[in-house]
């Protein structure tokens, strides 16, 4: 019955499709815009190391402010580093609007490949790292990247997690990559905030590959509003530009857009619930994107693109 109020009241709250509270029921709601932009192409090759172009990505980092955007996705493992410290270079000091989301649970090898670093230990070290790069004394909004088959069981991770937010490092706490199950044992032990969850049009479900296994946002879609937990959904664009979709090239057509822009204008007449993180390191690509929040795609778009 809670969870059913708690979504009525969100849903009236978010008719505005351009903002999309976070935490609505918590004591810091954070207010965002609903379209949103995430760091992870400022790296270099194998998001490793400095981007090939520093002054292109300072440069999209400082036009978020200009287009609205007021939340930016990141995490200490982009670079390693870097995309926090591009951030602070480009943003610092920084708007009171403006939300910083980053992840933990995650790190890399020198070989660049991705490992759990989910102990608690871990998770400490991880945030405190955020908290120093960034320079900021509380993460807004962190979510804990479940990494598919580590050996640390995900309870003794999110009470670490847990542990945090009361310390005051962390004010509201999110989950990624998670399946169902994940999400419900996260659920019952405490308020999550936020899910960023593989998601598109061209790509909806759970996705295996040689590096791991990417949790889809259909899967848990409908719990995210049941419980008034916006999804942020990662790789909508990269899994488009490799599955070329008449249907998407058709509507493209009638609006005269690109395919970019309709797999992002999907996604938010998907749910109110969605809040769109498109990467880039282009500048051109970046002021493309933030044009697709000016579509509004029909009812019959939709159901034709289903
Ligand atoms: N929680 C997680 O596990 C997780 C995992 C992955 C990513 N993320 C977050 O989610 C964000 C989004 O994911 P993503 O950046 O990996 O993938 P994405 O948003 O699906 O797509 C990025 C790719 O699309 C290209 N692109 C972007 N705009 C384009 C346009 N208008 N036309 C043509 N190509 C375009 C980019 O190339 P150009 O650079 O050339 O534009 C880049 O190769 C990341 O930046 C990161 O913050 C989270």
């Amino acid at each position: 019955m809670l969870f059913i109020l708690q979504s009525e009241r969100t849903m009236s709250d978010q008719k505005n499709t351009s903002e999309i509270i976070i935490a609505p029921l918590s004591a810091s709601p954070l207010k965002v815009n609903r379209f949103g932009y995430g760091t992870m192409r400022l790296t270099g090759e194998g998001i490793y190391g400095e981007p090939p172009n520093r002054k292109e990505a300072l440069e999209i980092l400082r036009k978020t402010r200009e287009k609205g955007i007021n939340f930016i996705d990141t995490a200490d493992y982009y670079g390693e580093d870097v995309t926090n410290r591009l951030i602070k270079e480009a943003l610092y000091p920084y708007q009171t609007d403006l939300i910083i989301c980053t992840k933990v649970g995650a790190t890399r090898k020198p070989d660049k490949s991705w490992i759990s670093f989910n102990r608690p230990e871990n998770l400490r070290t991880s945030i405190d790292n955020n908290l120093r790069t960034l320079k900021i004394e509380q993460v807004s909004l962190v979510h804990f990247r479940v990494m598919p088959h580590s050996d640390v069981p995900l309870k003794e991770s999110m009470d670490a997690m847990f542990q945090l937010q009361k310390e005051g490092k962390i004010l509201h706490l999110g989950m990624s990559n998670v399946s169902v199950d994940d999400l419900n044992i996260a659920i019952s032990m405490g308020n999550i905030a936020t899910v960023e969850n593989m998601y598109g049009h061209a790509q909806r479900t759970t996705l295996k590959t040689p590096h791991g296994e990417n949790r889809g946002g259909e899967e848990v879609l409908k719990i995210c509003i049941e419980n008034a937990i916006p999804l942020i959904p990662y790789f909508s664009l990269i899994n488009a530009l490799t599955k070329k979709d008449d249907r998407i090239s058709q509507v493209a057509k009638k609006y005269h857009k690109t395919e970019a822009q309709i797999n992002l204008a999907w996604l938010l007449k998907r749910s109110p619930f969605i809040l769109p993180i498109p990467g880039t390191s282009s500048l051109k690509h970046f002021e493309e994107n933030c044009e697709s929040v000016q579509i509004e795609l029909s009812e019959e778009d939709m159901n034709y693109l289903d």
